[in-house]
C-alpha cells in the first residue's frame, strides 16, 4: 500500500517515521480513558496492517500497542491516497485532498445555510475524528467555532493532540474525548453540528443506527448531522481482484454497510430534510436536520 502510495508523492514511510520516533506516546495517558468499554465489533481483527498487509492476526496481545501507534501513524498517508484515489486527475496530492474535503465542506454548509433558523455554527462534533484530519478541515471551515474530537482510540486521538501541540494555537481544536460515538456520555443538545466522516463503513448496522441516534440526542433542534462516506459499490467495482480480496478481509462490515438503508435510518432517529450529495466520484455526504 505504501510503496503505491509513494510512486503518487505521498512519503507514506516517511510520515509515519516522524510520528513514531517523536514524542506522541507521551499523550496516551492525557487521553486514555482507562474505563471505557470497547465495542465488540471495535475488537474484531480487521484495524491493524503491517508492510501494507493485514497482520492484525499475527499482532499477539503484547504487540497490540505497537500495531496501533503504527496505524495511527500512517492515518494521514492513507487518507492523502485515499484523495488520490478518488480524484486521480487533480494536479497534486494537495488539490486532490482540498476538492475532497472542500466538497465535503460545502455540503455541509450549505445544508445548515438553507435548513437552520440560524446559520451559525458554535458548537461542533466530530465523531470517530481519528488522528484529527477532519477535524482539522472542520476547525479551519468554522473557524469561530469549537470542535471536538472525539474517538474510540486513544492512539489515534494521542497522535492527535500531539500534532495539536506542534500547530499554532487557535488553529485546531480544543478537545479531543476517548469515548464511544454511540453512548459519549455528553450534554444533550449541546451541539449545532455533529460530523460522522468515514466512520460508518467500519460498523455494523446495529451500531450505524445508535450512532445517528446518539448524534439526533446531541444536537440542537435545527442542528446538522453530517455522515460522509464510500459510495460503496463504486469503491468496490473500480478494485482490482486482490485488492477486493484485502479490502473484504479488513473491513468486515462493509457489507452491512452497503445494506443499510441510511434515509430510512435517519428518518426513524427523527431527523427530516435529508439529503444525498456525491462530493466526488467515490464519496456520498448525507445531510439531515434536527427537527426546530
Ligand atoms: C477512517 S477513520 C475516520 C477518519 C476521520 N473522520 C477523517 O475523516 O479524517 C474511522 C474512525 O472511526 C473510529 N470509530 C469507529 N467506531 C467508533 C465509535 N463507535 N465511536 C467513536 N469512534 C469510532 C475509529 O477508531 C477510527 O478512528
Amino acid at each position: 500500500m505504501h510503496s503505491t502510495a509513494e510512486k503518487n508523492n505521498i512519503p507514506w514511510r516517511k510520515m509515519a517515521q516522524e510520528i513514531l520516533e517523536s514524542e506522541v506516546y507521551r499523550e496516551l495517558n492525557s487521553i486514555q480513558n482507562q474505563s471505557l468499554v470497547y465495542p465488540d465489533y471495535y475488537l474484531n481483527p480487521f484495524r491493524a496492517y503491517e508492510e501494507g498487509n493485514l497482520t492484525w492476526l499475527l499482532c499477539g496481545n503484547s504487540e497490540f500497542s505497537h500495531c496501533q501507534w503504527k496505524v495511527a501513524a500512517e492515518a494521514e498517508a492513507a487518507t492523502m491516497s485515499m484523495a488520490r484515489r478518488a480524484l486521480p486527475d487533480a494536479s497534486s496530492i494537495q488539490e486532490a485532498n482540498q476538492i475532497l474535503h472542500g466538497n465535503w465542506l460545502r455540503a455541509i454548509e450549505q445544508h445548515h445555510i438553507e435548513h437552520s433558523e440560524s446559520s451559525v455554527i458554535n458548537d461542533i462534533l466530530d465523531i470517530g475524528c481519528s488522528v484529527g484530519i477532519s477535524t482539522r478541515y472542520l476547525v479551519d471551515k468554522f473557524h469561530t467555532a469549537k470542535v471536538t474530537g472525539l474517538d474510540l482510540s486513544p492512539y489515534f486521538l494521542a497522535v492527535a493532540q500531539h500534532k495539536e501541540k506542534r500547530t499554532s494555537p487557535g488553529k485546531f481544536p480544543k478537545r479531543w474525548i476517548h469515548a464511544n460515538g454511540e453512548d459519549t456520555g455528553l450534554p444533550s443538545k449541546s451541539f449545532d453540528l455533529v460530523s460522522i466522516a468515514f466512520v460508518l463503513h467500519e460498523c455494523p448496522t446495529r451500531v450505524i443506527v445508535t450512532l445517528v441516534r446518539e448524534a439526533f440526542r446531541l444536537l440542537w433542534p435545527g442542528g446538522t448531522l453530517d455522515l460522509t462516506d464510500f459510495l460503496v459499490y463504486k469503491v468496490l467495482q473500480e478494485l482490482s481482484p486482490v485488492l477486493f480480496t484485502l479490502v473484504k478481509s479488513t473491513e468486515a462490515f462493509l457489507d452491512e454497510y452497503y445494506l443499510t438503508d441510511m434515509d430510512e435510518t435517519l428518518r426513524e432517529a427523527g431527523f427530516v430534510n435529508i439529503t444525498s450529495i456525491l462530493t466526488d466520484p467515490r464519496h456520498v455526504t448525507i445531510t439531515a436536520t434536527v427537527p426546530q
